[in-house]
């Protein structure tokens, strides 16, 4: 059984973290349908990617970000990063007292929903691909999901460099994607969060017919209603969110902003090794 969050801890903030900026998609939606919580970010941006790195060094990071969140004394973690998420979540949720959501089982159950066809396209990094997660909870949603995983690797390097549209976006995107155009798929995972600002020419590489499935928009649903469930949704007006960042804050602002689709005014550097 998860933690209870409790009343009493309604007013306190949410943790998420993230390899580095692209978490900065699901602090998005969390402001879009829960603008009254109030976040308190960590992007490990001096040891990022965590994309290519292998499983042991992934679920360690993920340890220290969730143990460096905790002296904030936050009432819940959200692991925004697909790829921690994929690899150090079961980890997390035995450690730590209080309830942890990756992005992974929210973005299956909204595909599982989606699907009629029964064939699901997953793209992600190489990591979260070979862990193989998204696949083995569809199939445990339903054993007649077939599944059609791809590692989109430079789509990350695309979206921060702002490269979400125009002719090299689309050449990779078709690239990437062209095998999964005859595979007859009708729903497609987002399993990264920097691919729902490619959204659009993934759209359009994809037929018409195929529901992209944005895993950040699902799991910030999901966690509002785990909330709202427990009397644990925030009740004060002006939360006053902090971005913290392990490197480089200036370059975080600037590509976060494109990220978070809103200005950020400040941004702390901190070091894991003080905590
Ligand atoms: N945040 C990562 C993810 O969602 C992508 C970037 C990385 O490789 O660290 O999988």
């Amino acid at each position: 059984m998860p933690p209870d969050i409790g009343l009493e801890n309604r007013n306190k903030p949410i943790g998420v973290f993230d390899s580095g900026v692209g978490g900065l998609s699901v602090v998005r939606e969390f402001f879009r349908q829960f603008p009254s919580e109030e976040i308190v970010y960590f992007g490990d941006t001096a040891r990022y990617p965590y994309g290519t790195r292998s499983p042991e060094r992934v679920r360690k990071l993920a340890m220290q970000n969730a143990a460096f969140l905790m002296d904030f004394d936050v009432k819940m973690l959200v692991v925004a990063c697909n790829t921690a998420s994929s690899i150090a979540l079961e980890l997390l949720e035995k450690k730590m007292p209080i309830p942890v959501i990756g992005v992974v089982k929210p973005g299956s159950h909204a595909a599982a929903r989606a699907t009629r066809s029964w064939k699901i396209g997953i793209i992600g990094t190489n990591a979260t691909i070979a862990s193989e997660s998204y696949q083995k909870i569809l199939e445990s949603l339903n054993p007649n999901i077939e599944t059609f995983p791809i590692a989109c690797p430079l789509f990350v390097a695309l979206a921060e460099e702002g490269w979400t549209i125009g002719p090299v976006a689309r050449l990779v995107a078709e690239t990437y994607l062209a095998d999964l155009r005859g595979e007859n798929i009708d729903t497609l995972i987002l399993g990264c969060t920097h691919y729902p600002l490619l959204r659009s020419v993934i759209a359009e590489t994809m037929s018409e017919g195929v529901t992209l499935i944005d895993s950040a928009e699902s799991t910030v649903k999901e966690v509002g209603e785990l909330l709202d469930n427990a009397g644990a949704l925030r009740e004060n007006e002006k939360p006053e969110h902090r971005f913290m960042v392990s490197d480089a804050p200036e370059r975080f602002r600037q590509v976060g902003e494109r990220f978070l689709g809103k200005q950020i005014l400040k941004v702390n550097k901190v070091s894991l090794e003080d905590f």
